[in-house]
C-alpha cells in the first residue's frame, strides 16, 4: 500500500466514460478503480493537475468529481497531503456482505384478488386508470415536493397534511354539500382503512354493528374482526330499512349514494329516520360514499353527513375509485369528539399516506385537475354504461344504473345465479352473483355488472356474449 507524498504509480488510462459526460465519467472511473482495488485503501490519487493533463479534462471537472467521492465517503482529502482512498469504502457500511452466489429469482406477482381485476368483463367497481392524466399527476407531485421543502417532509401529521385536509374540505363543501372544516378531516389510505380505524377504535367485543343486507362484505368482516356482533338489516327500494334497526347498536354502516351492491339511493325520509335512530340509540352512522361522484341522470343528493346536526355520522370517502386504485388515498370526516381516539389508533399502526402523494394531491385538487378528471371520466363512464345497456335484450331488468361504477342485472325467472355465472365464465365473462353479498336475505337471482374499466369496443363485444346467455 503506497503511503506518503509520492504520487500514485497506478496507471489510470483515460476512461471511455469521459466521452459521455466529463464530470460523471471521471467520478465513475475513479469510483470503479476504488471498488476494483485498482486504487486500494490508503493509496493516493494522482493530483487533479496531473490527471487533468493525462485525461484532457479541466481541473475544475476533476475537482468536482473528487469532491463528490469525498462527499460519499470514498476518499479523504487532507490539505497538503492530497487525496487518499478511505480505509473502509462506503459500500461496506451500507451493504450486507455479498452472498457467495447472489441469486435473484424473478418475483412472482401476488395472485389478483378474486373479482378485482380491471379490464376483465364485467368485473365491478373498477375505475379506468387509463383515463387518468399521468403527466399532470407527475407535474403535481414535482411541484408539490419542490414547494414543500424538508420542514414539511420531517413534520409528523398523523391526520394528514393540513393543506390536503383544507383542499378535501373545500371539495366536500362544494360537491357533497357538507359543512366540514379541515380539522374534521383525517387522511387515510382509503375507505377500508377508515372502516378498520373505526372498528379498532370504537367497537368493543360484543357490540352490535348493523350492516346492509345485501352489503359490502369487507365492512362486515372488519367489524367481526373487532369482535362485534354483525346484524344484517335488509335493504328496500329506498335503501336501508330503518324500521328494522335494533333499539341499541354501536354503529350502522351504510352506502347512501349508491347502495353496494343494489345501487339504490337512500331516500331523504330514510336518511332522517336513520339519523333519528342514531341519536336515540347513541350509535354512530358510518357513511361509505364510495362512488358518489358518478351520476348519470340527475344531480346527486348531498351526502348524509350534510344532514348530521347531532354529530353522529362518520363519513368515509376515497380517491382510489375516482383516480386510480393503486393510489391508496382516502379520507374521513369525523365528529370532533372521536377524532383524538381515531388519531391515536392511526399513529399506533403507523399506517398512513406518504407525504409525496399527499403533496401531489394538494396540487391536483388545487389546480382544478381533479374536477376536470371527474367531468371527463363521468362522460366516458356514461357512454360505456349506455353501450352496455344497448347490448341487453328487451325485457331484461337492470337496476342501479343511474349512478356509480356498476349495475345489477336481474336474471330471467328459473335461471340460477351459480349456473349463469358458470356459463358466463365459459364465455370469458367474470360476473359476481348477488347472493355473495347477502347475509340473511334471499333475493331473486341477479349478477353485478361493472362496465367502467372496459373500452366501448370491449363492452360491445362482450355485451353480445352476455346477451346470448340471457
Ligand atoms: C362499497 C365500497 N366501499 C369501499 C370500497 C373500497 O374503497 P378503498 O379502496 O378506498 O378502500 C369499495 C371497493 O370496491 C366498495 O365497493
Amino acid at each position: 500500500m503506497s503511503r506518503g507524498k509520492a504520487a500514485s504509480n497506478l496507471d489510470l488510462p483515460r476512461p471511455d466514460t469521459l466521452d459521455v459526460g466529463k464530470q460523471q465519467g471521471a467520478y465513475e472511473a475513479l469510483r470503479s478503480a476504488i471498488l476494483t482495488r485498482q486504487l486500494p485503501a490508503g493509496s493516493r490519487l494522482p493530483s487533479t493537475r496531473s490527471l487533468a493533463e493525462r485525461w484532457q479534462v479541466s481541473r475544475g471537472t476533476l475537482e468536482a468529481a473528487f469532491e463528490r467521492l469525498h462527499g460519499e465517503g470514498y476518499v479523504q482529502r487532507v490539505a497538503g497531503s492530497g487525496t487518499r482512498v478511505c480505509a473502509v469504502i462506503p459500500e461496506q457500511f451500507i451493504a450486507a456482505p455479498a452472498a457467495a452466489q447472489p441469486v435473484r429469482r424473478p418475483v412472482e406477482p401476488d395472485p389478483p384478488h378474486a373479482g378485482v381485476q380491471s379490464h376483465v368483463p364485467f368485473v365491478a367497481r373498477r375505475p379506468d386508470a387509463s383515463l387518468f392524466d399521468l403527466k399532470a399527476w407527475a407535474r403535481c407531485i414535482s411541484r408539490g415536493l419542490l414547494a414543500a421543502g424538508p420542514g414539511v417532509l420531517e413534520a409528523a401529521h398523523p391526520g394528514g397534511l393540513p393543506t390536503l385536509r383544507e383542499q378535501i374540505s373545500d371539495y366536500l363543501r362544494s360537491y357533497r354539500g357538507m359543512h366540514c372544516e379541515a380539522d374534521e378531516v383525517i387522511v387515510t389510505t382509503g375507505i377500508r382503512h377508515g372502516l378498520d380505524l373505526i372498528a379498532r377504535t370504537l367497537l368493543q367485543p360484543g357490540d352490535t354493528a348493523c350492516v346492509e343486507d345485501p352489503g359490502y362484505t369487507p365492512a362486515q368482516r372488519l367489524f367481526s374482526l373487532a369482535g362485534a356482533q354483525v346484524q344484517a338489516i335488509p335493504v328496500t327500494a329506498e335503501g336501508l330499512d330503518t324500521t328494522r334497526l335494533p333499539e341499541y347498536a354501536r354503529l350502522a354502516y351504510v352506502t347512501p349514494a349508491h347502495q353496494a351492491p343494489l345501487g339504490v339511493t337512500l331516500s331523504v325520509s330514510h336518511r332522517l329516520a336513520l339519523l333519528d335512530w342514531a341519536s336515540r340509540a347513541d350509535a354512530w352512522v358510518v357513511e361509505d360514499d364510495y362512488d358518489s361522484e358518478y351520476n348519470y341522470n340527475s344531480a346527486p343528493l348531498a351526502a348524509l353527513k350534510s344532514l348530521d346536526s347531532n354529530n353522529r355520522v362518520i363519513y368515509c370517502g376515497s380517491f382510489n375509485k375516482n383516480l386510480f386504485p393503486g393510489l391508496r388515498v382516502g379520507f374521513m370526516v369525523v365528529p370532533k369528539v372521536v377524532r383524538p381516539a381515531l388519531l391515536r389508533t392511526l399513529q399506533l399502526t403507523g399506517h398512513s399516506v406518504g407525504a409525496t402523494d399527499q403533496l401531489g394531491l394538494v396540487e391536483f385538487l388545487g389546480s382544478g385537475a381533479f374536477v376536470r378528471h371527474l367531468r371527463a371520466s363521468r362522460q366516458a363512464y356514461q357512454a360505456r354504461r349506455d353501450a352496455l345497456l344497448a347490448c341487453l335484450p328487451e325485457g331484461v331488468t337492470v337496476s342501479g344504473q343511474q349512478a356509480g361504477l356498476h349495475c345489477v342485472l336481474w336474471l330471467p325467472a328459473g335461471v340460477q345465479e351459480a349456473d349463469f355465472c358458470a356459463r358466463a365464465a365459459n364465455a370469458g365473462l367474470s360476473l359476481q352473483p348477488l347472493g355473495k353479498f347477502c347475509v340473511d336475505v334471499t333475493l331473486p337471482p341477479a349478477v353485478i355488472i361493472g362496465y367502467t374499466a372496459l373500452t366501448l369496443a370491449q363492452i360491445r363485444f362482450h355485451g353480445r356474449a352476455l346477451a346470448q346467455l340471457l
